[in-house]
């Protein structure tokens, strides 16, 4: 029998464990580390040894994916011999979905026995040092709608997963961040690899100059529309985690000019940078491993 939804349309706990039994009874993977791949970034899934891929429509509970770029698909398999499941394509608030089914997944894959989450997106470059084709290690965030009072922890609160008034002060791993940059200068990433802050806003519209301007002052680096949703419903129910964020645009803070931020442009710079990022990915989870931290 199907679990019944919780108050609010809310998942109840029962639904997440009702989507990972299914997945475990038809896969004999047992991920330890979690993907979720951004905007033209899916390239990563396709590094999985071993894989066993779900449409997210066969899924029971799942949301469906409807953003050209993100394909929909879950795949199980090993990344430099890592138990892991990457998502190909995620879930945004601007679709129309609220907070906790776009972080849905995330609680999944606690439930399916991951400790560490790896996220990656596209974000605009509001940092005058990153160039297109940039990568920052996120070290910290902003979550504008979080500071609007749209949250995804918000409404009653599951022990099971974590507690009330969780710390986020700590979210991206010191560790891992510290091993990436080394992953990094290894590869000769240089002055391309930069750390910094990410703000999400809601979207779908990218900022005005005006808004980025005062994202700018507010310290920010790298603007984007997604990501911090799964980090807080991530480090809710104790996952470690590190973020990506792929720099696809700069951003626009200057009138009177022509260009302008768009969807084919920031496609079209993933698909260039995105091997620059895979590759920077699974050399690291390789390290990871051999740290013991995957
Ligand atoms: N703004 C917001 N989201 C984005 C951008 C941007 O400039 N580029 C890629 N995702």
């Amino acid at each position: 029998m199907e679990p019944a939804a919780a108050e609010g349309g809310r998942y109840t706990y029962e639904q997440y464990k009702q989507t990972a039994d299914w997945l475990l009874a038809r896969t004999e993977h047992r991920p330890s580390l979690a993907i979720i791949c951004g905007s033209g970034l899916g390239g990563l899934a396709d590094l999985v040894k071993d894989p066993v891929t779900f449409n997210y429509t066969e899924i029971p509970n799942f949301p469906q994916s409807t953003v050209v770029g993100h394909a929909g698909k879950l795949v199980f398999g090993t990344l430099a011999a890592v138990p892991c499941v990457v998502m190909k394509g995620r879930f945004h608030m601007y679709e129309g979905y609220p907070l906790w089914k776009v972080t849905f997944p995330v609680r999944v894959f606690h439930l399916l026995g991951a400790k560490t989450l790896i996220v990656t997106n596209a974000a605009g470059g509001l940092n005058p040092d990153y160039e297109v084709g940039d990568v920052m290690l996120i070290r910290d965030h902003i979550n504008m709608p979080g500071l609007a009072g749209i949250n995804p922890l918000m409404g009653p609160n599951d022990e099971r997963f974590g507690p009330r008034f969780p710390a986020i002060s700590d979210a991206y791993d010191e560790q891992l961040r510290a091993l990436a940059l080394a992953v990094g200068r290894e590869l000769g990433y240089g002055d391309t690899l930069h750390e910094g802050v990410y703000c999400t806003l809601g979207g779908p519209n990218y900022e005005s100059i005006a808004e980025c301007r005062f994202l700018q002052r507010l310290g920010v680096d790298a603007v984007g529309m997604s990501t911090v949703p799964e980090v807080i419903v991530a480090r809710h129910c104790g996952l470690r985690v590190f973020g990506f964020s792929l720099v696809t645009n700069k951003a626009v803070l200057e009138y009177g000019g022509r260009e302008k931020a768009n969807h084919a442009e920031v496609l079209e710079a993933s698909q260039q940078a995105a091997r620059k990022l895979e590759h920077l990915v699974s050399v690291l989870v390789e390290h990871m491993k051999a740290a013991g931290l995957a």
